[in-house]
């Protein structure tokens, strides 16, 4: 005797249908991992192919999940929906432990798989390199500036844009003045946040010569969506080298004349004023301060008694005092005799900021009389 069998055969249609199911999830799932790649900004290091590679996959995966579970959902409003003057209720049913065992495996199996290659691709982006160029960042509302060592002369050179070349692997270095920032190069596949009084890290390694964007993606206050900066990446080390030489140069020999040398100071973005202020002369196009076009012409009006050398002088020492109306109180006091401070500006470079400020008249003579600020400034001294 043959025994009864206790299990329906599976209609051949079915298993048809979940094939073709199973395919179009596979498939759709791939199409969206390689089509959404297009949308983003170049590949310009060695970590964004592995970035991109990761976020390939989860897109390929979340979007198989994404395309299940809408296509089921449509399923089941077609097929199953009560029919015309149906009020019945639908059969009762209880666990299926198949069913729960193979729903929980699965997706435990794809999280264990992610958690493994997404281990792996932050520590290979995120290793040490042998020869890594060290860049100091320090990120201010609302302004990014770098600091590079010159072993060679002992000194910092500073620039408002971050350079490098390909090949180099960057390591950056990065602290705050302020708040919170983030550290973002979309081309770079990199962010990193800046937090007060720690100093964090993230490294890259350029692998396209040209100029991408670095943009703030933590809010940071009202200026937060105009702080962004340049990244220039070098075709090769004698095109960086050739820039670097330059600024070492002009670190080493400033202008002898005091307003050359302030303008100077500022263009480089010693100091985060370009990150709040408007300034046609050297570009700046901050708008959580009063702008300083023609700032020399006010500067000897604004307080009955004081001299444009002194307004200026105090303003920056001194900006909680000297507020413009319309402007809130976010400017950080610059400190004059205390090297340690977050904020210090040494007497000398004070005095050429005041005195290249004092210029920016209608006439572009100077508005100061420089031997009373020299008499003010060496107070601080
Ligand atoms: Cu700094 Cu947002």
């Amino acid at each position: 005797m043959i025994a009864p069998r206790n299990t329906s055969p599976v209609k051949g249609s079915t298993v048809l249908w979940i094939a073709a199911g199973f395919l179009l999830l596979v498939f759709g799932g791939l199409l969206i991992a390689e089509l959404t790649p297009l949308l983003f900004p170049p590949q310009a290091s060695a970590q964004a192919q592995q970035v991109d590679d990761l976020f390939k996959f989860l897109l390929a995966v979340g979007a198989a999940i994404f395309l299940l579970v809408q296509g089921v959902l449509v399923v089941a409003v077609v097929r199953f929906r009560a029919r015309r003057g149906d009020r019945s209720d639908g059969a009762p049913m209880h666990g299926n432990t198949t069913l729960e065992v193979v729903w929980t495996l699965i997706p435990a199996v794809i999280v264990l798989v992610i958690t493994i290659y997404s281990f792996q691709v932050w520590v290979n982006t995120t290793a040490a390199r042998a020869d890594e160029q060290t860049v100091r960042a320090t990120g201010a509302r609302f302004v990014w500036s770098f600091a590079y060592n010159d072993p060679v002369n002992n000194i910092t050179i500073n620039s408002k844009e971050l350079h490098t070349y390909v090949g180099q692997p960057v390591r950056m270095e990065m602290s705050t003045d302020d708040s919170q920032h983030a550290f973002w190069i979309p081309a770079m596949r990199i962010k990193q946040d800046l937090l007060p009084g720690r100093t964090t890290e993230v490294r890259f390694t350029p692998t396209r010569a040209g100029s991408y964007p670095i943009v703030c993606a933590e809010l940071c206050g009202s200026g937060h969506g105009q702080m962004r900066a340049t990244i220039v990446v070098h075709p090769d080390e004698a095109t960086y080298l050739s820039w670097f030489d330059d600024a070492v140069n002009t670190a080493l020999n400033p202008p002898a004349d005091p307003v050359e040398r302030g303008r100077a100071l500022l263009a480089a973005g010693v100091y985060p004023c370009s990150g709040c202020h408007v300034l046609d002369d050297l570009g700046w196009q901050g708008i959580t301060g009063p702008s300083l076009n023609g700032v020399g012409d006010r500067a000897g009006r604004r307080v009955p008694g004081e001299t444009a050398e002194e307004y200026l002088d105090r303003s920056i020492y001194f900006p909680g005092e000297y507020l413009v109306p319309g402007f809130g109180n976010l400017m950080p006091q610059f400190q004059p005799n205390d090297p340690n401070a977050p904020n210090y500006m040494p007497p000398d470079d004070h005095f050429a900021i005041v005195a290249y400020l004092c210029t920016l008249t209608a006439s572009g003579e100077s508005a100061c009389d420089l031997d009373n600020l020299e008499r003010i400034v060496s107070e601080y001294r």
